[in-house]
């Protein structure tokens, strides 16, 4: 028997986690069971920084972007000492079941809690849309508006000036992110982990546009695959276009969630208690096919994501 459900965010914030947070409370307190808040992640859980939430804890957060909990990366978690360490606080606070919200780093210490008797729920909560098992994750479709409505805004101001636009997007190693943002916002070229990468390909790439006559360019890159900003040095001198690179950095984790991710987010929070009130342990939520299902966190975790080389297919065409 569940009596209290502990709460926590971990790794990077993404709009819609509360959303989450809101549900699992709402849910559980529904349910009859007591709610604990764990502030920053696996860090605060291990300093103790936990306290009793109640409907009025979560009041007013739905349209909040971040995370009312806060978070933080703990490279140290996957450490068993640290772990055990959790354990101890855990029961000492009464806290007989984990929802943990956030990416696959933050999937593994639930595992790990998990493995040392602590059931434990995750929910894929990251702008990057990287976590395995999941069509998506809470986040990404608020920062897929927010990199699109920048992007519509460099087009007018390249298109003016016959420039080429090089925009650098998050998204970790997941080239989601690039390659919807690319589609939605009509670019000429698309560089991602799936597409690779050749910095002469590219540049013979960009010498063919060129000769097509177009009136600007625009390139969406995934972060951490060049340099845009030697780039376009590069690109300027050999084409005419002269290049301006925009980084659109941590613009993409804030800001107000769509309906979309609150929605996603209420959807996964009842779902993620309602799974450990049926006794599941080391589940993690997933969106597929526009319904929601729990899955073993291992299965999930060694689950290949998907291909895109259909939308990439696609995306050339539409160039
Ligand atoms: O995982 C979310 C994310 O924003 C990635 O897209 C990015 O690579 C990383 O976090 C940045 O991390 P930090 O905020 O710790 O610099």
């Amino acid at each position: 028997m569940i009596k209290k459900i502990g709460i926590l965010t971990s790794g990077g914030d993404a709009p819609g986690m509360n959303a989450a947070i809101r549900a699992v409370t709402r849910t559980a307190l529904a349910d009859g069971v007591e709610v604990a808040g764990i502030r920053d992640g696996f860090k605060g859980l291990i300093e103790g920084k936990i306290e009793n939430f109640n409907r009025r804890s979560v009041a007013g957060i739905l349209q909040l972007g971040g995370t009312i909990l806060g978070s933080a990366r703990l490279p140290e978690f996957s450490e068993l000492e640290v772990q055990k360490k959790a354990v101890k606080i855990l029961e000492a606070n009464g806290i007989d079941a984990l929802v943990v919200i956030g990416g696959d780093g933050s999937y593994k210490g639930a595992m790990a809690l998990t493995n040392l008797g602590v059931n434990c729920v995750g929910i894929p909560g990251t702008i990057d849309n990287d976590v395995p098992g999941t069509d998506y994750t809470i986040g990404f479709d608020t920062a897929l508006n927010t990199d699109v409505e920048a992007i519509d805004r460099l087009r007018d101001t390249f298109s003016s000036h016959h420039r080429c636009s090089i925009v650098e997007v998050m998204g970790n190693t997941c080239g989601d992110l690039a390659l919807y943002s690319a589609i939605s916002c009509g670019a000429e070229i698309v560089v991602t982990n799936e597409t690779g990468y050749d910095e002469e390909a590219f540049i013979n790439k960009m010498k063919e546009l060129n000769k097509t006559g177009r009136n600007h360019l625009l390139v969406i890159f995934l972060e951490k695959i060049t340099d845009v900003n030697a780039l376009c040095k590069k690109i300027s001198e050999v084409t005419d276009y002269p290049a301006r690179a925009t980084v659109l950095g941590h613009i993409q984790r804030g800001g107000t969630p769509t309906p979309r991710d609150r929605f996603l987010g209420s959807q996964m929070g009842a779902k993620a208690v309602e799974a450990l009130l049926v006794g599941r342990k080391g589940v993690c939520v997933i969106a597929k096919d526009d319904m929601i299902y729990d899955i073993p966190i291992d299965e999930a975790l060694n689950t290949k994501r998907s291909s895109r080389k259909e939308l990439y297919d696609m995306f050339e065409k539409l160039v």
